[in-house]
């Protein structure tokens, strides 16, 4: 059994990772910018708390992301935290499938991320998962009070969950570093046409839907489906599953994490 420090250990993801392993039987530590939220507070961006949270750690999960501007402040944390892992055995960084392919500024932004995990000389495993199902249902919610919804009908998702993909990276962190996973990917490719009909036949919103046909590199690339892996239906639980469990509205599109 190891030491592991989780950073995003508050966050949709991280705090499943936290809880599986625990259950495995590891100490776990999280890195929290709110005092009491995890077992150690400090700030990537700034660097306080970071070297005392790392110290002693046989191994890293960076899961933690700050979705403003873009994700820009993600490099300053991504170095913070490669600064002070010299020393640990793995560091594994959670990415998102098909980021290349995109010419958005927070994929921009991971790309960037991985380069440095990749540099860093640190050991390490880069993890790409597709949307969370909390991402697609913070979307819809965004929309399922208005009179007409207005949806890119035809972009692809492969949503998963996050306690699907928190196993999976409890199992690799624990194992050697790979350098780069395979993808992981949730258990159907679906369109937005799709995901929103399960949506609206469970919480009778929105009333209508209507395509929006977006122009530019970035729509052709949902069209594509460039940001789901169909070769890695690795997730376990369903759209339709996660929106019949009724999820809390515990999750935002701007990445504001849920209180702990
Ligand atoms: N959302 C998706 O669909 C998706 C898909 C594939 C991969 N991913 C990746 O998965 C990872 C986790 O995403 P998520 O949606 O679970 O994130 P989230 O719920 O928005 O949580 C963000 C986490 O980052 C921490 N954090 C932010 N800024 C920090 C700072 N300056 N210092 C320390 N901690 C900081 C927050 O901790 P405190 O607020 O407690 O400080 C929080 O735990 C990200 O790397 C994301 O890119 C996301």
């Amino acid at each position: 059994m190891s030491e592991i420090l989780v950073t995003g250990g508050t966050g949709a993801l991280g705090r499943h990772i936290v809880d599986r392993l625990r259950e495995q039987g590891h100490k776990v530590r999280v890195l929290s910018r709110r005092a009491g939220a995890g077992t150690h507070t400090g700030d990537l961006s700034t660097g306080a708390g970071v070297a005392e949270a790392v110290a002693g750690v046989d191994a890293v999960v960076h899961a933690a992301s700050d979705f403003r501007k873009f994700g820009g402040p993600d490099l300053t944390q991504t170095e913070q935290l490669l600064r002070a892992s010299g020393g640990v055995a793995h560091l594994l960084y959670v990415s998102i499938v098909g980021i290349e392919k995109f010419p958005f500024r927070y994929y921009r932004n991971k790309l960037a991320c991985e380069r440095m995990v990749v540099n860093s000389g640190v050991p390490h495993t880069i993890l790409r998962a597709t949307q969370f199902h909390e991402l697609i249902a913070s979307a819809l919610r965004s929309v399922e009070r208005l009179p007409v919804a207005p949806l890119p009908t035809d972009f692809r998702f492969q949503p998963v969950a996050t306690p699907d993909v928190a196993r999976r990276i409890a199992e690799l962190v624990a194992s050697e570093p790979l350098g780069r996973a395979s993808d992981f990917g949730g258990p159907e490719v679906l369109t937005l046409a799709e995901l929103a009909q399960t949506w609206r036949a469970a919480r009778q919103r929105p009333r209508r839907v209507v395509r929006i046909p977006l122009p530019g590199r970035i729509a052709r690339a949902y069209r594509a489906g460039e940001n789901t892996c169909p070769d890695h239906t690795d997730g376990v639980l369903t759209w339709a599953e996660y929106v019949a469990s009724n999820p809390a509205n515990a999750y935002t599109i701007t990445g504001t994490p849920p209180p702990p």
